[in-house]
C-alpha cells in the first residue's frame, strides 16, 4: 500500500474498494436512525463491543423503545484492526459510566456467552453492531449463521470497516466480512456509510 497524502473517509472506501459511489454517507447519528428504522424485524438488537457505552448510549437514546444486548470481557481487543494494533487496546479496568436503562449487558467472552445467550433469547437478529476485532467479529458472524439468526432485513452495522492507520488505509474488519460472506454465501446490501462505520443488510435468510 502507498502513503497517503489525503485522510481517507467512507467515501474513499465506496469508491476504492467497494467500486461504489451510490451508497449514502451520512453522520454517525444519523446512521443509526435510519439503520434502526430499518431494523424491523421481531428480533433481538445486540452490541459486540461495549467498553464504556458511547455507542449503546447514542443507539438506545435513537431508538427509546429498544433492549439492546451488548457483550464485552473487557479484557480489550485481542485481534487485529491494524497491524501491531495492541492486544488489550480498549482494556477498561475502572468503574463503567452510567449505564443507559435499556442496555442489558453480557458479560465474559463472545465464544463462551454467545451460544448460551442466543440459546435464551430464540428471536432473529433485527440489528447488530459490530464493534470488537477481526477475529471476534468474525466468530460471531459465524455462530448468528449457524444458529440461524440472520434473516432478510437483519440489519449489521460493521465499526471501523475502514481504518486509517500510520497514514494507511485497513480494511481487516472488512475483509473478514467478506471471508464470512463466501463461507455462508451471504447475500447482502450495502445501505450506508457513517463515520467508520459501514452499514449492510442481510437480503436473504442465511
Ligand atoms: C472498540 S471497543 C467498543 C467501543 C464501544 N462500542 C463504545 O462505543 O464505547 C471494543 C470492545 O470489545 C471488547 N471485546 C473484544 N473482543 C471481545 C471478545 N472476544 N469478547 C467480549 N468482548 C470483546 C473489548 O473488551 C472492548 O471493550
Amino acid at each position: 500500500m502507498t502513503k497517503l497524502d489525503y485522510i481517507p473517509t467512507p467515501l474513499d472506501f465506496a469508491q476504492k474498494y467497494l467500486n461504489r459511489l451510490d451508497i449514502p454517507c451520512v453522520y454517525q447519528e444519523e446512521l443509526f436512525r435510519r439503520e434502526l428504522n430499518t431494523a424491523k424485524l421481531d428480533g433481538l438488537f445486540i452490541e459486540l463491543g461495549y467498553y464504556i457505552g458511547n455507542t449503546a448510549t447514542s443507539l438506545c437514546n435513537t431508538k427509546k423503545d429498544m433492549i439492546l444486548y451488548s457483550f464485552d470481557h473487557w479484557k480489550g481487543l485481542e485481534s487485529f484492526v491494524v497491524p501491531n494494533s495492541k492486544k488489550g487496546a480498549c482494556r477498561w479496568r475502572g468503574e463503567l459510566p452510567k449505564i443507559h436503562e435499556n442496555v442489558r449487558l453480557v458479560i465474559g467472552d463472545v465464544q463462551d456467552t454467545l451460544e448460551i445467550f442466543l440459546n435464551h433469547h430464540n428471536k432473529p437478529i433485527a440489528f447488530a453492531n459490530f464493534d470488537m476485532d477481526g477475529n471476534s467479529d468474525y466468530f460471531v458472524f459465524c455462530k448468528l449463521a449457524e444458529m440461524n439468526r440472520l434473516k432478510k432485513g437483519t440489519v449489521f452495522n460493521i465499526s471501523h470497516a475502514l481504518k486509517l492507520y500510520e497514514e494507511k488505509i485497513y480494511t481487516s474488519i472488512y475483509d473478514k466480512f467478506i471471508e464470512f460472506v463466501e463461507k455462508y454465501n451471504v447475500k447482502f446490501k450495502y445501505f450506508a456509510f457513517g463515520d467508520v462505520h459501514l452499514a449492510l443488510i442481510i437480503d436473504e435468510d442465511i
